[in-house]
């Protein structure tokens, strides 16, 4: 007998595309996995050691749902220094996971039958977690200009239904790369002002950034006022994916909310977890400079690859460490990310995964060493060119 989920919306899901991919590949031992978005290296070993001694005190107790305040203090530290902003604790509500940061906004945010409008290509949990709540997921194409991704933002508003119950944006984006401005976080939250609509926004590759410090924040520009929560994370800037931790940013008459969301989600994070975050925070900063300069070695060595086959096009990334490219001819994301599977032994995300705009072009996760890139690049270049 089959069981099946009692939910229609839960039916009704999908299983990522990316996952489908990586397990055609199961058994193999020659891949060069390039399909997945986390950094190669492991977390560095100042913040394993903070866990490792947090356990060793024998922090092993349940913890606050919202997450210990010198987590939630530090953070709010840490974004008030990055972006001269002024969060207290109240702002802050500690996660295991961005993913989960995630669910608990939109729980927070959608009601029932809802639209949540969503610039796309974007990372696929968004519409998965979306649609598990009920909601009508209504995507908006972020495309590519003259060789840069970008967003029409009166296309953006225009494409908002009445029923719009949040807006969604995830800048630096996965997989392009596309990146607002600080002139359009104003515009965008202008937007929301005037619709009375949530803005939630994803904000976890916000220090991989090829041409500044770090990306443009909705988190200097919303007030207390605003109907806004922001999603970040500890996994991709510190080298944290396997860890889970990522927080919320948010209005503080919503923290009690917030608490109990979390509460009946999750209900607390493991203390050596949150300790490992606070030495993050606390000794960090080199260690993400020199992860974006490694990044952006990987990025120059894709690029210039990338130039030398004409059926590829590559608008480059301004952040994130994911190359997005179509290949002349490739309308079958999917059935194209197998067959270089199949043939070069290179593991890459097909674009579908990333939604219907997404459809025809390939991820390639380029967080590696140059070398093993170098030689992705060649064994898969038969099939590029
Ligand atoms: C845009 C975006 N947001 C959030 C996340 C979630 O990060 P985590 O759940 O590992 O904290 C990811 C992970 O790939 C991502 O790409």
């Amino acid at each position: 007998m089959t069981i099946r989920a009692g939910r229609p919306a839960v039916r009704a899901l999908q299983p990522s595309l990316i996952r489908k991919l990586a397990n055609a590949g199961i058994g193999r031992t020659d891949i060069i996995p390039l399909w997945f978005g986390e950094p190669d290296k492991p977390t560095p070993e100042f913040i394993r050691q903070a866990a490792k001694d947090a356990i060793d005190e024998g922090q092993t107790f349940y913890q606050p749902s919202r997450g210990i305040i010198e987590l939630r203090a530090a953070l709010a530290d840490y974004t008030n220094r990055l972006y001269g902003a002024s969060f207290t604790p109240e702002n802050i509500v500690v996660t295991p996971s961005g993913m989960t940061a995630l669910s608990v906004a939109l729980q927070c945010m959608i009601a029932d039958g809802a639209a949540l409008v969503l610039p796309s290509p974007v990372w696929p949990n968004f519409a998965g977690s979306a649609e598990i709540l009920g909601a009508e997921v209504v995507r908006v194409p972020i495309r590519p200009r003259a060789g840069v991704w970008s967003l029409d933002l009166d296309e953006l508003f225009a494409a908002c239904p009445a029923h719009t119950g949040a807006l969604a944006i995830n800048s630096p984006n996965n997989p392009t790369g596309w990146m607002l401005e600080d002139d359009e976080q104003r515009r965008i939250i202008d937007f929301c002002r005037e619709r009375d609509i949530w803005l939630i926004a994803d904000e976890v590759y916000n220090r991989i950034v090829y041409d500044r410090a770090r990306a443009p924040s909705f988190a200097d520009k919303v007030t207390d006022d605003d109907k806004y929560l922001i999603v970040n994370s500890f996994s991709k800037s510190w080298a944290m994916t396997g860890w889970r931790l990522g927080w919320l940013t948010a209005p503080e008459s919503l923290a009690e909310t917030l608490g109990s969301v979390s509460e009946f989600n999750f209900s607390c994070v493991f203390a050596p977890v949150q300790a490992a975050g606070i030495t993050a925070l606390q000794l960090g900063e080199p260690f993400i400079r020199e992860s974006v300069a490694r990044y952006r070695s990987a990025l120059e060595a894709v690029e210039r690859r990338f130039a030398e086959l004409p059926r590829v096009t590559f608008p480059k990334p301004r952040a994130t460490f994911y190359a997005f490219f179509a290949v002349d001819g490739v309308a079958d994301s999917y059935a194209f990310a197998e067959k270089v599977l199949r043939e070069t032994g290179v593991g890459l995300a097909p674009g579908a995964a990333f939604g219907p705009q997404g459809e025809g072009y390939l991820r390639l996760c380029f967080a590696a060493d140059v070398a093993l890139l170098e030689r992705a690049l060649s064994q898969m270049r038969p099939l590029l060119s």
